[in-house]
């Protein structure tokens, strides 16, 4: 039996060490908000935190996820106000909205290692988050601004 946490609630899972976290997040808990994409750990629609850092949930086999604490955009904060997804929805970053989730915790583990981060750290923290929309320049605004640097 695998034994984990999902934004704070403490769940087991019985099944097929295998089957990637990505099913069991959508799947089992309902928890739709991260994304299915690629499956190949090419576009970030699949990020959630393990253990506080950005990771891609579809190719993470739930096995691996015994003993950590995974969060997914749901339980990134109670009411939605983090300071990510306050900053997104002042830019109005979402077009068609499906890579969103995936880039706010893409976002938010990037703004922990770097809490100020350069122009340089945001390309290199983002580059794995595929925003088929052409979100980048609003996403690139909404973190400078949830992190208080200069557009
Ligand atoms: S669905 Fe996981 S990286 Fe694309
Ligand atoms: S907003 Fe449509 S894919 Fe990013």
């Amino acid at each position: 039996m695998i034994q984990l946490k999902v934004n704070g609630v403490p769940r087991k899972f019985e099944g097929d060490p295998e089957m990637p976290l990505l099913w069991y997040l959508r799947d089992v808990l309902q928890l739709t908000g991260t994304k299915f994409g690629c499956a190949m750990g090419l576009c970030g629609a699949c990020t959630i935190h393990v253990d506080g850092v950005a990771e891609r949930s579809c190719l993470q086999p739930i096995g691996k996820s015994a003993g950590k604490a995974i969060t997914t955009i749901e339980g990134l904060s109670e009411h939605g106000d983090h300071p990510l997804q306050v900053a997104w929805k002042e830019a109005n970053v979402p077009q068609c909205g499906y890579c969103q989730g995936g880039q706010i915790m893409q976002a938010a583990s990037l703004l922990k290692q770097h809490p100020k981060p350069s122009d340089e750290q945001i390309d290199a923290g983002m580059e794995g988050n595929i925003c088929r929309c052409g979100t980048y320049q609003r996403i690139r605004k909404a973190i400078k601004s949830a992190a208080g640097v200069k557009a």
